[in-house]
C-alpha cells in the first residue's frame, strides 16, 4: 500500500499493516460488545523498547487465563510490533497490542465459535501526567467508588473493564484532581485508571499488591527500591496511609514514576515532588539506554522515509 499516511502511527490488523486512520474493528466484535479482551501496552523510548519480554509474557498470560488465541506465535507478534513503529518511524512510542473475542458465525451465540482478532499499533508516546507537570507534581483524588473486585475480574489480567476507572475519573475532575484512585469493598487503597500507586511512610516505600495489575513500571520501580537502601513493602495501603504519607507516586507505562503532590486536596509532605520520587523517576529512565532493560527497534531502511514504499 504505497502513498499511506503513516504519521500519526502504523497499526496491523486483519493480517495486515496500514496507517492508524485506517485501522477499523467490527462493531459486532465481542471485545466492543462485551469487552471480553486483554490488552498490553509497551513503549519505546529513544529508539528502544523498554522490557518488551515482560510486556510479551503479561500479554501471553492474560491471554492464556482468557483462552483467546491470537493468531500469532510469540516471534511473529514481536516482529509485528517492530513493524507498527518503523512504519509509523517514531522514536518514542506507545505500543498497544489486543486480542478479543473477536466474532462469532452469524446466528450463533457460542462463545467457542468465535474467532479471535487480534491488532497492534503504535502512536506517538502518551504521557498520562506531562514531564512539565511532573515538576510541579499531580493532584490525587481517593475516589468513593468501589474498583470492580478482582473474584469478578482478575485484575492480573489487564483488561477494557473501565468503567469504574473512568466514573472515578470524572468525579476527579469534578474535584479539581488530576488523577484518581479506587479502594476495594474492604477500603484498602487498589489502582487508578492506567496506574498503581506507591506511597512513602515510616522509612518504607509502600504498594498494595491484591486487586491490582502487576504493572511493568511497579515491578521497576519495587527492584530500584530493592537496589536501595529504603525497604520495600508490598501490602494493604489504607486511605489514612495515603493521606498521611510524605511521599506519594504513580506508576505506569505512559510516564514512568510520577509524583502526586496533594492527595484529596491536602499537600503531600513538603507539597512538592519530594526527593525520593525524583531518585526514582531518574534512575528509571536511565534504565531505557540499558541493553539489560531494553531492545532497539528494528527499523527498516525501507520505512526510514514512512512515505516512499509499498509496506503491505
Ligand atoms: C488498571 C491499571 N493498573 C496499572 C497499570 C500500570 O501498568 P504498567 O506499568 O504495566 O503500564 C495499568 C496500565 O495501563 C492499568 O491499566
Amino acid at each position: 500500500m504505497g502513498g499511506q499516511n503513516w504519521s500519526g502511527g502504523a497499526a496491523f490488523i486483519d493480517g495486515a499493516f496500514c496507517a492508524i486512520e485506517d485501522a477499523k474493528i467490527s462493531i459486532l466484535d465481542l471485545g466492543v460488545t462485551r469487552s471480553d479482551c486483554t490488552y498490553d501496552v509497551a513503549h519505546v523510548w529513544q529508539g528502544r523498547f523498554y522490557r518488551l519480554g515482560d510486556h510479551l509474557d503479561r500479554f501471553f498470560a492474560g491471554m492464556r487465563t482468557l483462552r483467546l488465541d491470537p493468531g500469532h506465535d510469540r516471534m511473529e507478534l514481536e516482529q509485528i510490533l517492530h513493524g507498527c513503529v518503523s512504519r509509523a518511524g517514531l522514536r518514542d512510542a506507545y505500543v498497544s497490542m489486543t486480542c478479543t473475542r473477536g466474532r462469532m458465525p452469524v446466528g450463533s451465540r457460542d462463545l467457542r465459535t468465535a474467532q479471535h482478532t487480534f491488532y497492534c499499533f503504535a502512536v506517538p508516546f502518551v504521557w498520562i501526567n506531562s514531564p512539565d507537570k511532573q515538576a510541579q507534581g499531580a493532584s490525587l483524588w481517593i475516589s468513593t467508588i468501589p474498583r470492580i473486585p478482582p473474584e469478578s475480574v482478575d485484575s492480573r489480567v489487564k483488561n477494557y473493564h473501565w468503567l469504574d476507572l473512568d466514573r472515578a475519573q470524572l468525579d476527579a475532575y469534578d474535584h479539581g484532581a488530576d488523577l484518581v484512585v479506587l479502594r476495594d469493598a474492604g477500603g484498602a487503597i487498589t489502582e487508578g485508571p492506567g496506574y498503581n500507586i506507591f506511597a512513602y511512610w515510616d522509612g518504607a516505600w509502600h504498594t498494595p499488591s491484591h486487586g491490582v495489575l502487576s504493572g511493568i513500571t511497579r515491578q521497576s520501580v519495587i527492584e530500584l527500591v530493592d537496589d536501595s537502601d529504603t525497604r520495600m513493602e508490598q501490602g494493604p495501603v489504607s486511605a489514612e496511609q495515603l493521606r498521611g504519607a510524605s511521599e506519594v507516586l504513580v506508576t505506569s507505562t505512559a510516564g514512568g514514576p510520577m509524583p502526586v503532590t496533594t492527595v484529596d486536596g491536602q499537600p503531600v509532605g513538603s507539597g512538592e515532588p519530594g526527593p525520593r520520587c525524583e531518585d526514582l523517576r531518574r534512575r528509571y529512565w536511565a534504565r531505557h539506554r540499558d541493553p539489560a532493560w531494553s531492545t532497539p527497534v528494528q527499523y527498516a531502511a525501507s520505512h526510514a522515509d514512512p512515505t516512499s514504499v509499498d509496506h503491505s
